[in-house]
């Protein structure tokens, strides 16, 4: 056996994190920071940052979209080179930060031709200060090495440890307001990374104990999140949770969930971490890992884990996450079947099929998917 474990992004969290930026552009050498945001994310900011913090801030692009593209990676590039920023700060969900680490590769490489750093480790150097703010807790990207940039119909990624952010604060102040929906799916991608990073082939002690733990907190919170938005401290849980999930898997990797979950969401334009919840349970059915029946624990809590007969726990943790996303979908109508998502159509299955079984996630799942199991899983999804 042989694994690294690398998370070099420092890491703050609090219900007064916030306050903590203006000591950490300066412990990073920063004069100048760039703020790349999204509109909702950027009022957040505003509204929990001081005005001496934000007068800070050099230049502001705030029109990050949801699904982020190579123009808007461009835009942002072209915006920090006028203002001759040294650092950028990223404040928003998953296509914000990726929009800001893509941009970093053209700001610190120098060019305007993104496409020549894709793929695995192809950057020579570390990039410049990039320091990030979730505002939802899901992706985890505050803390891993990848990033995915839409061109034309196709995501590109880029993998490089120098890509990690340097460092990462945890408000919950700045996901208080994320509506109950959102907070919902990106949980359930918070919880995908954390189970996949458990059940997956490259699983390390090091990073099953942050799954595992990250599993606890989002089991534990995310109802309390939803009963009550306001609940700082129950958000601030699903944060750290997010985080540590995402550190999770940048150390071990994904599997199933996520190659199908990628080819549904390119073929029918839905969010990420709905199609996460969409396979999860039905993609770990068919895994039959030996190892889904430890996360029973973490899952359902230590009561149920002593009553459950050894030979029934896996059983068990797969029935625990069908009950999750019926509450899911009785309290936010987070669709639980392809059929209830209204945007997939079985003649999209050949498509989704095939784009799953050439996706790079699949490699590590624990067990080996050929095209005919793609097809059973999408027949009992649907
Ligand atoms: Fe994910």
């Amino acid at each position: 056996m042989y694994y690294e474990f690398f998370c070099p992004t420092k890491i703050m969290a609090g219900h007064a994190a916030l306050e903590h930026l203006p000591f950490e552009l300066e412990t990073l050498g920063v004069k100048r920071p760039m703020l790349v945001t999204s509109p909702n994310a950027h009022k957040n900011f505003i509204n929990h940052t001081f005005d001496s913090t934000q007068s800070q801030i050099v230049c502001t692009f705030d029109q990050v979209p949801a699904d982020s593209s190579l123009e808007t990676v461009q835009q942002v590039a072209q915006l920090y080179r006028q203002h001759h920023c040294d650092a950028i700060l990223a404040v928003g969900g998953g296509s914000v930060i990726d929009t800001a680490k893509a941009a970093n590769i053209l700001v610190s490489e120098g060019g305007n031709d993104l496409l020549v750093y894709s793929g695995a480790h192809n950057l020579p150097k570390a990039l410049k200060p990039l320091l990030v703010i979730p505002t939802t807790s899901g992706t985890g990207s505050e803390v891993t090495m990848v990033t995915v940039v839409a061109n034309n119909n196709t995501k590109i990624a880029f993998a490089s440890r120098y890509l990690m952010p340097n460092a990462t604060i945890l408000d919950a102040r700045m996901t208080q307001t994320l509506p109950a929906h959102l907070t919902a799916l990106t949980a359930m991608d918070a919880l995908t990374h954390a189970i996949e990073a458990y059940t997956c082939l490259a699983a390390n002690p090091i990073s099953d104990a942050y799954a595992t733990a990250a599993i606890q907190k989002i089991s534990t919170h995310l109802f309390k999140v939803l009963e009550n938005p306001k609940d700082l401290d129950a958000r601030l849980e699903l944060a750290q949770a997010a985080t540590m999930a995402g550190i999770a898997f940048s150390n071990s990797m994904v599997g199933l969930v996520h190659a199908l979950g990628h080819a549904l969401g390119a073929v029918a334009h839905l969010p990420h971490g709905l199609c996460m919840s969409l396979f999860l349970p039905y993609v770990l059915e068919y895994n039959q890992s030996s190892r889904i029946a430890d996360l029973l624990l973490p899952l359902a809590g230590a009561e149920i884990y002593a009553q459950t007969p050894v030979e029934h726990r896996a059983e068990q943790t797969i029935n625990t996450l069908f009950a999750i996303r019926d509450r899911l979908f009785e309290q936010t109508q987070l669709p639980r079947t392809l059929r209830e998502t209204q945007k997939v159509s079985k003649s999209q299955f050949e498509e989704i099929a095939e784009k799953a079984l050439n996706d790079g996630s699949i490699i590590y799942n624990p067990k080996e998917t050929s095209l005919d199991d793609l097809y059973q899983i999408l027949e009992k999804v649907w």
